[in-house]
């Protein structure tokens, strides 16, 4: 149907015949010539239609809406000098049309305007109702062309490298990955249930038990979660593993791998090796496992210091094992009014959504004066002031704000407050700033977490990863007592505050996977049950190996420069998990239900 792409033609085309195919993405009547901006795939070039070459011609083209699928035939122009386009690849030449020909009308009313001129936002319902409009659009095929190439990128280097990509069962069994599983009747086996895969974690295991060596997937992964800009109900990982190789092996593959993936898109040398910070530091210094380290405002624990001042809420604080931490605003004196910081303040707001129940602040003012509420003033002697700004850095101007109580809740509060500072000061230079890509491993995770609402411990990462050898020693008899403080040897890959992948070495031994197993509280009848036919396998020559997941939405999202995966994947669904434009999830008819032996479903189905 087409001699040539639109974005394709050039100067060098000039005098060619050409047929072309695509949209009309706009068309103007300039006094007697029509003017149709054509495009297709590559891009938009305009074509020119000349009442010279036809009435009937110029009819059809006067009668064109925008979005008609049309094929012309023409011939390449230069166009002259004072009507070039600078901003199109195609703008200095322009197709004099001789034939048009309407290949499909637009019958319907269009929800949006889809034309390469229109930078008017949408709003995100439409553009998702209406998907495949959106994707016609340059925003949405820059991006899953990005897709396609980190894809490509990873593929190529992976196998160059001897890993062979499998794929794993979607319908399976439940892994435990922290998320509730998507769950599928099974018609010919009356009540039970198939989950759809959180990941491939156990597959690749069972693969390398299999001698496979090097695997990985562009796996699609499924968890019922609470959805953000950075989660979907059903996401991409890049999923790899591998035997006989160390942490170190596995860090280095995965840092050329990333590596080659940001050369080829956007043309930069990463400096290797990446920094790496142990989970310990990244939690004292940052508050979270995944720190943004592109500013600081980084987190002081002055728990010691301030432990004695007889300001009630911090010595309470101190007495029931939580603690005192701080982030020191430079300069937030004039940039922060106390508006913002007390009750009803924005900040004081993103504070209380932590969980913080209040925001002690300190004013720095002139020869080391300080401004705050009367009960910690009252109380600070001079000595522990001067202590105070020093371990804090502070200086006349600056703002400290203060988050006291439960650790993990300081935490959560001083995180949060530096991530909306960073936004709101616009201490983040633009990603355009080379070099502004922060990437970090954090390495020695714990094994586990104390998951207070069901009183037990449950697998930081999942309970697969292998414990530190130097952590729990090679006396089994220990490993029950030592276990649960024990240190993981899993790695999660930062950057820029986002957690783009995450990974460990795995348990190769079945006494003890048997042993953390029981350590998350599955005794040894429940855990052969959900879990036989893995520690069955580990006792029939599992290699060591490990791996990592990298979330492969987030790594495009951060590339395209988007701020929600949802703009990188073709069709996704909405916060409520939602497909607008298919309208799933939706009911199903009764006789589907009974076949699948689901009777005391909903009376909503029919
Ligand atoms: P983990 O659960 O950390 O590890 O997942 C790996 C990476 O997947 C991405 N990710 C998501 N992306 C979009 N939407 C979601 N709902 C979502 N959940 C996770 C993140 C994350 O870093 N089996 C292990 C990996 C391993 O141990 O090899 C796993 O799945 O970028």
């Amino acid at each position: 149907m087409r001699s040539n792409y639109c974005g394709e033609l050039r100067k060098k085309h000039i005098n060619s015949n050409v047929q072309l195919c695509g949209w009309v993405d706009r068309s103007r009547d300039h006094g007697g010539v029509i003017f149709i901006d054509l495009r297709d795939l590559t891009g938009t070039i305009q074509i020119t239609i000349d009442p010279d070459q036809g009435s009937n011609l110029f009819s059809i083209a006067e009668s064109l809406r925008t979005e008609t699928v049309i094929q012309i035939t023409g011939q390449v122009k230069s166009r002259p000098s004072e009507s070039f386009n600078t901003k199109l690849k195609t703008g200095e030449i322009e197709v004099l049309a001789n034939k048009l020909f309407i290949v499909n009308k637009v019958k319907a009313n269009l929800p949006f305007t889809v034309s390469i001129h229109d930078e008017e936002p949408i709003k995100e319902e439409l553009r998702l109702k209406y998907r495949y409009l959106d994707i016609r659009r340059e925003r949405m095929k820059q991006n899953l062309r990005l897709r396609n190439e980190v894809i490509k990128t990873s593929r190529n280097f992976l196998e160059n490298k001897n890993f062979l990509e499998v794929e794993t069962p979607i319908l399976t069994k439940s892994t435990p990955e922290g998320a509730r599983d998507y769950i599928v009747p099974s018609r010919v086996n009356e009540g039970d249930w198939f989950a759809l895969p959180q990941s491939p974690q156990l597959f690749k295991q069972l693969l390398m038990i299999g001698g496979i060596e090097k695997y990985f997937q562009v796996a699609r992964c499924f968890r019922d979660e609470d959805l953000r800009a950075d989660r979907q109900p059903e996401f991409t990982q890049l999923d790899i593993e591998m035997s006989f190789m160390n942490q170190e092996d596995i860090l280095k593959l995965n840092e050329e791998l990333i590596s080659s993936i940001w050369k080829r898109v956007k043309g930069l040398e990463l400096n290797l090796p990446f920094p790496r910070m142990t989970w310990k530091e990244s939690m004292e210094r940052f508050g979270t496992d995944r720190p943004d380290t592109r500013y600081g405002m980084e987190l002081v624990n002055v728990s010691e210091l301030l432990k004695n001042i007889g300001f009630k809420v911090f010595s309470g604080a101190i007495a029931s094992g939580g603690s005192v931490k701080c982030i020191n605003i430079k300069g937030g004196n004039t940039l922060i009014s106390n508006v913002r910081i007390k009750p009803g303040g924005d900040i004081f707001s993103e504070a209380q959504k932590a969980g913080a129940k209040g925001l002690a602040f300190i004013r720095v003012r002139k020869d080391k004066e300080i401004d705050t509420i009367g009960a910690i003033k009252d109380n600070l002697s001079n000595s522990q002031k001067d202590a105070l700004l020093k371990k804090t850095n502070a200086e006349e101007g600056d703002l400290l704000l203060f988050g006291a109580g439960n650790t993990a809740i300081v935490n959560k509060t001083l995180d949060k407050l530096r991530q909306f500072l960073a936004k709101d000061l616009d201490l983040i230079k633009a990603n355009k700033a080379k070099n502004n890509w922060n990437f970090l491993w954090i390495v020695d995770f714990p094994m586990f977490e104390f998951n207070s609402d069901e009183n037990r411990l449950e697998a930081l990462h999942h309970p697969f990863c292998a414990p530190n050898n130097e952590d729990i020693g090679i006396e089994q008899s220990k490993w029950t007592e030592k276990l649960p403080q024990a240190r993981a040897k899993a790695y999660d890959l930062v950057l820029n505050g986002l957690e783009l992948g995450g990974g460990s070495l795995r348990i190769h031994d079945s006494d003890l996977q048997l042993k953390v197993l029981e350590t998350i509280g599955l005794p040894l009848m429940e855990a052969k049950k959900q879990f036989g036919f893995l520690l069955e396998a580990l006792e029939m020559g599992a290699p060591p190996h490990g791996g990592i997941a990298f979330g492969l939405d987030r790594i495009i999202m951060l590339l395209a420069g988007e701020e929600s995966i949802r703009d990188t994947i073709a069709f996704p669904k909405t916060q409520q998990a939602r497909c607008l434009m298919t309208e799933a999830p939706s009911l199903v008819s009764k006789k589907q239900l009974k076949e699948l032996h689901i009777s005391n479903m909903d009376t909503k189905n029919e």
